[in-house]
């Protein structure tokens, strides 16, 4: 009751970002940053959790854990290779020596089955012998790491000294040896990067970034995460960039990742923000990931749908209007809810409302808009902005009077899909009995509700 259903979480403790996500040896892998003693942020291990179908996840015991060469404070987050029968992790060793004093170096572990990890005895593969002298060790970490003909490059995030922040790109022939290629991305708004991944195959470049500055209504979040068209140009070392924008408009969304091992373009990010209070932690765990997503680039844009639940769907329920002018209320707390509209006219779509608390939906001003001002437990974030105070999130709509729109909702979350566009956001609503209401004017109302049996 108290743990979403088909997100994946830690089960107990702690999580924040998707590392290594890879399809090896049959099967879909997600490792993410996790402490297990404690529902808040502590020494970095690695969780790990397979799945078939990227629905149902198993958990596996713990991949990584801090204390070996290099990471003597936490392993934080990187990425995962299939090299040959091997699966290889890239990840940050942290190192806290007291007093403000932080070494970020880059360490390599391996295995074989796919559940025990070795580390290399060469840890750290990449520290301040490798990063030039005017980036900043203590600000340099989460390695993205991929394939180009016969070498693999790691892109990772660094702090220019007296700059800004910087994705620099790394190469090596055998994951063990590296050598330093360019700083290859310099555009930030905000403290500093975080988490880049080049998904080459979508030609995407996915980055997220400390205290971030909003841009307008679009993601008001603290800390951003935005997406480029990109491709690298490897005699330079430099990304040739297209356009861009913001991930996710939602509330919970940070350090989005993208599957190797497949020719699936799939990303997962965490469906959660820093500097928030968990309203799930007195029950002992806080944080959860998106569902996956399927995402490729047209023209410039990102165009996200999640990954199919059908076969899951049970008991369905909705109704189709022409001229709908009224209220309909359907139950349901675990479900993907499908809804098409024309003309829609002061149209409410609520969700998770209880006896107390409610989660507004509606199309306002040419946006969709997501209220979770009386949505159960109090959350507040370090924003300001009278929208994040309020409790709201807009997504802008290219054609808000013929709409399709997806919510998936588990027990704590619900992401919203549109016109290839997604919201997500944590609610926490402890209530039971839940149920959908549907109410105002539409020319036409599509309605279908889906129970998930999971
Ligand atoms: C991003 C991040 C990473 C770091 C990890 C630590 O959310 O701050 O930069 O590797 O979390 O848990």
């Amino acid at each position: 009751m108290c743990r979403q259903k088909f997100h994946i979480s830690g089960e107990t403790g702690w999580i924040n970002d998707p590392n290594g996500l890879v399809f090896y040896k049959g099967k879909y892998h997600a490792f993410f940053q996790y402490y297990p003693h404690a529902a808040h942020w502590g020494p970095m291990h690695w969780g790990h959790a397979v799945s078939d179908d990227l629905i149902k996840w198993q958990y596996l015991p713990v991949a990584l854990a801090p204390g070996g060469n290099g990471d003597k404070d936490g392993c934080f987050s990187g990425t995962a290779i299939v090299v040959g029968e091997r699966l290889f992790l890239m990840y940050t060793g942290f190192n806290d020596y007291g007093g403000g004093v932080i070494r970020q170096v880059q360490c390599v572990a391996y295995s074989d089955d796919g559940v025990n990890f070795v580390k290399s005895t060469l840890n750290p593969v990449i520290d301040e012998k490798i990063l030039p002298e005017d980036y900043d060790i203590s600000d340099f970490r989460d390695p993205g790491v991929w394939r180009h003909g016969d070498d693999f490059y790691a892109l990772i995030a660094a702090r220019k000294t007296g700059e800004n922040s910087r994705l620099l790109l790394f190469t090596s022939r055998d994951m063990l040896n590296w050598k330093f290629v360019s700083d290859s991305f310099e555009e930030s708004r905000g403290a500093m990067f975080e988490c880049p991944d080049f998904d080459e195959n979508a030609g995407v470049l996915f980055y997220s970034e400390q205290f971030a500055p909003p841009a307008g209504n679009v993601n008001p979040n603290i800390h951003a995460s935005s997406y480029r068209a990109a491709k690298l140009d490897y005699d330079t070392g430099r990304f040739v960039l297209g356009g861009g924008g913001t991930v996710d408009y939602g509330f919970d969304f940070y350090a989005p990742q993208s599957f190797s091992g497949t020719d699936e373009n799939i990303y997962i990010a965490w469906q959660q923000m820093w500097d928030r209070n968990i309203p799930s932690a007195p029950f002992g765990w806080a944080g959860c990931m998106t569902l996956p997503r399927r995402f490729y680039i047209d023209g410039d844009k990102l165009v996200t749908e999640p990954v199919s639940l059908e076969k899951y769907y049970g008991e369905a329920a909705g109704c189709e209007r022409e001229n709908f002018d009224g209220e309909f209320k359907l139950d349901g707390d675990i479900y993907v809810l499908e809804i098409e509209t024309e003309n829609a006219k002061e149209l409410k779509i609520e969700i998770k409302k209880s006896e107390n608390y409610t989660t507004l939906i509606k199309i306002e001003n040419g946006a969709l808009v997501f209220d979770r001002s009386r949505s159960g437990e109090t959350i507040n974030g370090r924003e300001t902005d009278n929208l994040s105070v309020q409790g709201i999130r807009t997504m802008p709509l290219d054609d808000p009077e013929n709409l399709k729109i997806k919510i998936v909702c588990d027990r704590f979350s619900a992401e919203i899909f549109a016109e290839g566009k997604a919201m997500s956001s944590t609610v926490y609503n402890f209530e039971g009995d839940q149920f959908i209401n549907i109410s105002g004017k539409a020319a036409r109302l599509k309605v279908k509700r889906y129970l998930l049996n999971l």
